[in-house]
């Protein structure tokens, strides 16, 4: 089953109307150049308690009216295997701080400055064509970090499998121990990825592709 939106009707048209968009301005991938999306830690902020609304618009919770604070970006991108070929019923989370740098845990900084209208954390959980989409705000830094999205990526008789996905050029990175403890050049451009203008887009909303190569292909 899929996650549902959440969205009221017209919202959610417009919401869709942006998810084409963003589907087709993201690239090509070529089997030769595919490089495995590196592992990342899964840190200590996955929600201690997993909001009520768990879809995959971070935006709005339930039926809620007043958006998250922060820069609108729609995150989208592909599981796939190490050749290639779309994973499908891969559960795909994330979670992220909101943008006053707090996260849905109950030890998080900055508890007191809790963005209430962001959901923190989503779900969703892939088709035939291996594709994922969250709608979520430009991630920000907190102290001692770059700005990132967590990812986790479940999948049936596989252990848990997660990584962190940052913004390309982003001053922090360099600075960043976790972002700099993948060695290897092109891993770590795996896993750095464009936050652009969204083609076409009214209020400035941003897109992000994101990619992730596993080592295998699930048993089916
Ligand atoms: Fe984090």
């Amino acid at each position: 089953m899929h996650p549902h939106f959440g969205l009221s009707h017209v919202n959610r048209r417009r919401f869709l109307a942006g998810v084409g968009v963003a589907f087709l301005t993201s690239p090509g991938l070529f089997a030769e150049a595919l490089t495995r999306t590196p592992k990342q830690t899964e840190g200590p902020f996955y929600p201690d308690k997993l909001p009520l609304d768990t879809d995959n618009d971070l935006l709005l919770i339930n039926d809620g009216i007043t958006p998250a604070a922060g820069e609108v970006t729609y995150v989208s991108g592909r599981i796939l295997g190490p050749d290639g070929s779309p994973i499908r019923n891969a559960v795909v989370e994330i979670w992220q701080c909101d943008a006053n740098g707090a996260y849905l845990h109950s030890r998080t900084g900055n508890a007191d400055k809790q963005d209430k209208n962001f959901q923190g954390f989503g779900r969703f959980v892939t088709g035939s064509d291996g594709r994922y989409l969250f709608r979520t705000i430009k991630p920000v830094p907190y102290p001692g970090r770059t700005p990132h999205i967590h990812y986790a990526v479940k999948m049936k008789g596989r252990e848990k499998w997660t990584t962190q996905c940052y913004i390309k050029g982003h001053e922090g990175n360099p600075k960043d121990g976790i972002w700099k403890s993948v060695r290897d050049e092109k891993e770590r451009d795996a896993i750095t990825v464009d936050f652009a203008p969204l083609a076409n887009a009214k209020a400035g909303e941003l897109a992000a592709t994101f990619d992730i190569v596993m080592g295998y292909t699930p048993e089916l």
